[in-house]
């Protein structure tokens, strides 16, 4: 066991297998197939719907990890230990951050092209009207994320060279949106989950 959980990677694929695991057990039990499942749109539209929720997890839970822990703890951290977060581990972060963005996006957009809800983006018509907003919400936030946060958090972090006063506005400019975009995911987010559920 130490083994797998002393490398990330091993640690996810170990994740895999206990999924699999459980499809087989639960199959074995309850006699319905995974097999007969996986033939079906339904199941594809379903499984779409996991790799969705999984990415938009990674992004939103490190959009409000740094809204409720990493910029609110800057302040407290002395002067020569703050290149640990600006060098190390926001960089690292805003990897994961950025690119989840676009696998929710992603994901999202062929889950409503599956689920015949992408013609909504233009007319906010029921019964997708839910997903509709919830949609371009989200594609606000993404957009945010790609255009004005990561160029900004750029200059912010010194990975592009600008001067003091360019760097300062930046980190601003990247803070205020960031902070935007954590205002937005909460709409959003009921939005996502009413469309399945007559929460709107
Ligand atoms: C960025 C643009 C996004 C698009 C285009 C998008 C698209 C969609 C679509 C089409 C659905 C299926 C709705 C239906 O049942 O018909 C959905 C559901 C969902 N989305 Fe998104 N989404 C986006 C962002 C996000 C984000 C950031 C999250 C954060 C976790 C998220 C979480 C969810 C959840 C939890 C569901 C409900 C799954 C269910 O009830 O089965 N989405 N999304």
């Amino acid at each position: 066991m130490g083994a797998i959980l002393q490398s990330l990677g091993r640690t996810i694929a170990a994740g895999v297998v206990v999924l699999i695991v459980i499809a087989l057990i639960v199959g074995g039990v309850t006699e319905t197939s995974i097999w007969g499942l996986i033939k079906t749109h339904a199941w594809w539209a379903f499984f779409m719907r996991w790799l969705h929720v999984l990415s938009g997890v990674m992004w939103i839970g490190l959009l409000w990890y740094f809204n409720f822990v990493q910029t609110p703890s800057m302040p407290q951290i002395p002067d020569e230990q703050k290149p640990a977060v600006s060098k190390v581990i926001a960089p690292r972060a805003l990897f994961w951050f950025r690119w989840a963005a676009m696998s929710t996006i992603v994901t999202g957009l062929i889950l409503a092209w599956m689920m015949g809800s992408i013609g909504s983006l233009g007319s906010f018509a029921r019964p997708h009207t839910a997903i509709a907003i919830g949609m371009w919400l989200g594609i606000i936030m993404w957009f945010n994320v790609w255009f004005i946060i990561w160029p900004n958090q750029k200059k912010a972090l010194g990975i592009v060279q600008v001067s003091p006063e360019e760097k300062a506005k930046a980190a601003k400019l990247a803070g205020m949106t960031s902070r935007f975009n954590t205002l937005l995911s909460i709409p959003m987010l009921y939005c996502m989950v009413a469309q399945q559920n007559g929460g709107l």
